[in-house]
């Protein structure tokens, strides 16, 4: 079976940067490759057959807001997942409760969504309680048969851009937990994701994980081909 590979692709791409991008990643096109672009450049990956998630959403589908995309249109525009709750949104003031906001906007419009929780440095000792509250939280007035339509990426905040990763028991023992956690909300598999420093190097171990549906990847993913590496690797799993 294969993983899910999402690329978070943040703000690194530049245009001139975006067809060799398309080209080289034509052959290991599939439904668990995700490549999450800046949103100005969606439509040409949705044009090359990509599936495509976009990297934040609002929770209105239509109105007033400045500066927003909504789930509405991502989805009537042929996108397919959405990124909630990703650490680096928090530096605009997204909170728990907007998180929520958007997991229900996104699940009513159909969209999969990849759910990001995580604690930081300081939190690590404190880390499932942590991960509860944030999970139930995102999760609060969902719908039982929805979150099947969620992918929960476990990414350690200190672990994102650092290039320092938890050992794999860590990960395998958060994955347990995520798990226990998510049954309180719905008895169908739920499927967890690691995010945080993943790259060309450590794919070879980190696959190794048990229970791990997939990865996340941010700044290795921007180079296709680090990212044709890392899709190799999960692939022979
Ligand atoms: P990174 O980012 O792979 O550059 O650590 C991962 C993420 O932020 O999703």
């Amino acid at each position: 079976m294969n993983k899910y590979i999402i690329a978070n692709l943040k703000m690194y791409q530049m245009p001139d940067m975006i067809s060799n991008y398309l080209e080289s990643l034509k052959e290991f096109n599939n439904e668990k490759l995700i490549l999450c672009p800046s949103s100005v450049y969606i439509p040409y990956y949705l044009e090359k057959g990509y599936h495509v998630g976009i990297q934040n959403i609002y929770f209105k589908d239509v109105g007033p807001y400045t500066g927003e995309i909504s789930p509405l249109q991502a989805k009537q525009l042929g996108i397919s997942y959405v990124i909630i709750g990703h650490n680096e949104r928090k530096l605009f003031g997204e909170t728990d409760h907007h998180i929520n906001q958007k997991v229900t906007a996104a699940l009513e419009n159909d969209l999969n969504i990849i759910l990001c929780i995580g604690e930081t440095l300081d939190e690590r000792s404190n880390k499932e309680t942590i991960l509860k509250r944030q999970i139930h939280s995102a999760l609060k007035n969902i719908p039982q048969e929805k979150i099947k339509n969620i992918l929960f990426a476990y990414e350690p905040i200190w672990a994102i851009g650092t290039g320092i990763i938890p050992d794999i028991e860590e990960i395998e023992t958060m994955i347990h937990y995520i798990q226990t956690v998510c049954h309180e909300f719905s008895s169908d598999p739920i499927k967890i994701i690691y995010g945080g420093s993943v790259d060309e190097k450590n794919i070879s171990t980190l696959v190794q994980m048990k229970n791990i549906a997939g990865f996340l990847i941010g700044s290795a993913a921007v180079n296709p081909d680090k990212l044709i590496k890392i899709i190799e690797v999960t692939r022979e799993k």
